[in-house]
């Protein structure tokens, strides 16, 4: 039986790929080794948790000596790492979470892997990475594979650094990897601290959406769903050493996408139209906010048969649906019920 590693797997992203490899490849032993921060919830994955081929395992990946342990009494022989501290505006706050979890986390996993994998065959790290790495584009132009690294928030700073140790060690010392580089993705389970499920969250209560500066920045939007089927045809498909940039073609002004969504909400809430958007409160814009990303996924179409299955307003609705069947959802998570519960649980390493 193959043994994967997914880490990060209780979060918004990670849980999506920890379902579909769950269930789609049931030959496959899942692992979810996740810090369970404020942004890991395992509610997330309570349709699959009792599934024989899952297992839970807490941990930190900044831990070296418990990576060293974990890899030791598991023979895993592969790895989609995805565990990182995600959020632009936290990292703006807070630099040093970035770095630690994001950089010296990745070397701990890619130190692992190394040791364990030797001389292997059939091994494969999977590092999920994202568009921001580029940098920032004009009003013209895509990012593609080979557009050059720009880094500009210590978030998107952090996860240059981990794309380049992982092209190192895989020039270095041989190590089997691929990574991905995604756009904006959202759906169900996205922590209410990025735009679109705090919009959701904001128009529900009536209260006001804050809109970072004019509101013209630009952002690729993708369904999570697509972005967890990219991954899975990557993993088993893409070749070794190369990356995939994996994108919506679906570009959206900020300002345009929320007044969208207040037309959706009005709808769904038995609202008078126009009563959702009159919450739009323009506020203090971010620092360095990057104006715009725009992905172009050629390559993954063309060599491996990718596209997005669902259009923008398909997946907003859905989306939109989910939130609102699930408020309790929303309402432990920001109130932040779990983490007791997870230390009581599962011990805090
Ligand atoms: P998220 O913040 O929802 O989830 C991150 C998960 O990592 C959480 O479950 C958290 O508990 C876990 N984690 C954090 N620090 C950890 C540590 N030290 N050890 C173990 N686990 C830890 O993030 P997300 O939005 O699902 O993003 C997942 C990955 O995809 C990240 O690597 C991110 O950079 C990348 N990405 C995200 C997007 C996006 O739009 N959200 C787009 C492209 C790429
Ligand atoms: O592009 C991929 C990246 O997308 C991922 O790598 C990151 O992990 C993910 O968080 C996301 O980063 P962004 O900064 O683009 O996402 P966020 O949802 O924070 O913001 C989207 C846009 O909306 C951005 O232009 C900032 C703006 N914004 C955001 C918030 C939270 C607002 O105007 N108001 C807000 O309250």
């Amino acid at each position: 039986m193959t043994t994967l590693l997914i880490t990060g797997g209780a979060g918004f992203i990670g849980s999506h790929v920890v379902r579909k490899m769950v269930m789609d490849h049931p030959d496959y032993r899942v692992l979810n080794l996740d810090q369970l921060t404020y942004a890991g919830n395992l509610e997330n994955l309570k349709d699959i948790e009792d599934r024989p081929n899952y297992q839970f395992i807490r941990g930190d990946i900044v831990n070296e000596p418990f990576l060293e342990e974990l890899f030791g009494r598991h023979q895993i022989d592969s790895v989609i790492h995805l565990a990182a501290e995600s959020h632009v505006d936290r990292s703006i706050a807070n630099p040093t979470a970035f770095i630690n979890t994001n950089i010296v986390g990745t070397v701990n996993l890619l130190n692992a892997c190394r040791q364990s994998w030797d001389g292997k065959k059939g091994k494969l790290f999977h590092h999920i990475s994202t568009d921001e790495v580029y940098g920032s584009l004009g009003s013209e132009g895509l990012f593609r594979e080979e557009t050059p690294y720009d880094p500009r928030s210590p978030y998107s700073a952090s996860k240059a650094s981990s794309d380049h140790l992982v092209r190192a060690y895989h020039h270095t010392y041989g190590l089997p990897i691929v990574i991905s580089n995604c756009s904006n993705n959202y759906g169900p389970n996205q922590f209410p601290e990025k735009l679109i499920p705090l919009a959701i969250n904001n128009i529900l209560h009536m209260k006001p959406i804050p809109i970072y500066g004019k509101g013209e920045n630009v952002r690729d939007w993708l369904y999570v769903k697509d972005h967890a089927t990219a991954i899975d045809l990557i993993f088993h498909q893409g070749t070794q050493g190369r990356t995939y940039n994996i994108g919506g073609l679906n570009e959206w002004k900020n300002i345009d996408l929320i007044r969208l969504l207040c037309r959706i909400m009005d709808q769904k809430l038995n609202r008078e139209p126009g009563i959702s958007e009159g919450l739009i409160t323009f506020v203090k814009d971010r620092a360095g906010h990057d104006l715009r990303y725009a992905i172009d996924s050629t390559r993954i179409q063309n060599e491996l048969g990718w596209k997005p299955l669902l259009t923008f307003e398909q997946g907003l609705t859905r989306t939109v649906d989910w939130y609102l069947e699930n408020e309790e959802w929303m309402r432990r998570i920001t109130s932040g019920a779990y983490q007791s519960y997870y230390d009581q649980q599962y011990g805090n390493r």
